[in-house]
């Protein structure tokens, strides 16, 4: 690099304030320097400035507690079905899905950039084994779920898969690996998320992770937005065709991959964004709610939620934060080609958090106590932008148990013995003896739910231990 580049780097990071980053310069070799050059050039000074200075300029009507004042119950949604009728609307939905699937306009995103950091694998949280019999990894068991709906529409469903800086290579080689599970590779487009680096808590000044390494961090789910319009995703979309989009999280493998049902009721009642809701197992579980605030559906954060309103209710005793998130959603694709055009954008959280970095004597520290604020977006965030929301319930042991944990609640453990009581209750509906198979796992190439296994005789009794239904099975 030349003396008038390395200048004018300088000259940029004296006027953002942050030349410290070059503090290590002459200690470092040329490759390094390089590197640091261009993770300097990766950063957007000006929005950083702006997020460390508009602390104090948020409108009291838009904070969370001011909101959260405000909120009252989703007012459009579709409950779990309990009636004939409700049975009824939820076939017809399921008809207007399948003629979506079958004419090829829904593809789906996966965003797998995540740090995974509670889990603690190491290595990309899509590549953990949790099948509970075939050890298959989340992508594994996401991916087939949707090459088995595509082969069944007869049109393949185009699949965007958001990578982080840290998840991109290692995703990108477990999927060739393993033969992209099926998948035509043609159908499935990689698209990698920005970053955003971590700065002091009191300074604002950007963290140095190493001499010549800052410290980063991807900028969030909600970074999709920016990705997908800069990578080109938004317009591949596009020209093949898709109008909706199935948005999905790597950690549940419970999640139903472009659920007919789902696309079905978005679709018919002209929704722009669609979100699937449990029912929170306590007002207290930490997930995010579905609420109505100033007649626009969004969602509030389980951390942003002050305590004297997470128990509210209605005049008519209705909870008012009870319709916890999946983080499973339908968004339109030209709602989301017409924010990125239009240059709205995600606004950036702020959370406070402990990030390894270089102490004073340039020494890598582990902090003891919260030094760093990390900001991220999240894609929930579109909700409010987009408007005309729409929020449908399904019962948590269908579709929800996401791998958050290396122990406890949410680990791998919980989620298998999810994903074994769904099984074995699919096994169950259908009228098939289990015996004392235990625990079940099923191939989404196999089944992809009870209706698809009525027809299903297994040749001989199943023998007691480990079950796994694999593509085989039909044979
Ligand atoms: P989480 O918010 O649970 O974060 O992500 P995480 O990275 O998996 O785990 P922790 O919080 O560090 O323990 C929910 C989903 O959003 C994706 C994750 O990959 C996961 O599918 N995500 C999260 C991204 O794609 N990018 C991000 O920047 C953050």
């Amino acid at each position: 690099m030349s003396a008038n580049e390395l200048e004018a780097t300088l000259g940029r990071l004296r006027a953002a304030g942050q030349e410290h980053l070059l503090q290590y310069w002459s200690e470092l070799n040329s490759d390094q320097r390089a590197s640091l050059l261009q993770q300097i050039s990766a950063i957007d000074f000006d929005r950083l400035a702006a997020l460390w200075s508009s602390v104090e300029k948020l409108d009291p009507q838009d904070s969370p507690a001011a909101k959260a004042a405000r909120a009252t119950p989703p007012s459009k949604i579709v409950r779990v079905p309990r009636t004939e009728a409700d049975h009824a609307a939820r076939a017809a939905a399921r008809a207007i899905g399948e003629q979506l699937l079958r004419e090829g306009k829904v593809g789906a995103i996966l965003v797998a950039g995540g740090e995974g950091s509670r889990l603690g694998f190491p290595h990309p949280k899509g590549m953990f084994p949790i099948g509970p019999v075939s050890g298959n990894s989340l992508y594994q068991m996401l991916a087939e779920q949707l090459l088995a709906r595509g082969r069944r529409s007869g049109r393949p469903i185009p699949y965007c898969v958001m990578t982080s800086d840290a998840t991109d290579a290692p995703t990108q080689a477990f999927f060739q690996r393993h033969d992209w599970f099926g998948v035509d590779p043609a159908d499935i487009r990689f698209f990698r998320q920005g970053i955003m680096p971590a700065v002091d808590r009191h300074t604002g000044k950007i963290l140095l992770a190493r001499k010549h390494e800052l410290a980063l961090n991807p900028d969030g789910h909600g970074g999709m937005l920016e990705a997908l319009h800069k990578s080109g995703t938004l317009d591949w979309l596009r020209e093949r065709g898709v109008e909706c989009l199935y948005y999905h999280q790597v950690d549940n493998p419970l999640a139903r991959v472009c659920d007919p049902e789902f696309l079905g009721f978005h679709r018919q009642l002209g929704a722009s964004v669609t979100t699937k809701c449990v029912v929170k197992a306590t007002p207290q579980e930490k997930m995010g709610a579905l609420i109505d605030v100033d007649g626009k559906t969004e969602i509030i954060e389980y951390s942003d939620l002050p305590k004297d309103q997470v128990e509210r209710l209605t005049p008519s005793n209705e909870a008012v934060f009870a319709a916890g998130s999946t983080a499973i959603h339908v968004f339109n694709r030209d709602v989301l080609e017409h924010l990125s055009a239009s240059g709205s954008e995600l606004p950036f959280h702020r959370a406070v958090k402990k990030v390894k970095c270089l102490d004073e004597a340039g020494q890598p520290t582990e902090p003891t106590v919260e030094n760093a604020i990390k900001y991220e977006r999240f894609i929930f965030d579109v909700l409010p932008l987009a408007g005309n929301g729409l929020v449908v319930e399904a019962r948590r042991h269908d579709e929800f148990c996401p791998l958050k944990n290396a122990t406890g609640e949410f680990s791998a453990e919980h989620v298998q013995r999810s994903l074994h009581a769904l099984h074995a209750g699919w096994l169950a509906e259908a009228g098939i003896d289990a015996g004392a198979a235990h625990p079940i796992e099923i191939s989404p190439l196999v089944a992809l739910g009870a209706d698809d296994l009525k027809n299903w005789k297994p040749k001989s009794p199943f023998p007691p231990g480990p079950l796994y239904l694999g593509p085989q099975a039909n044979s």
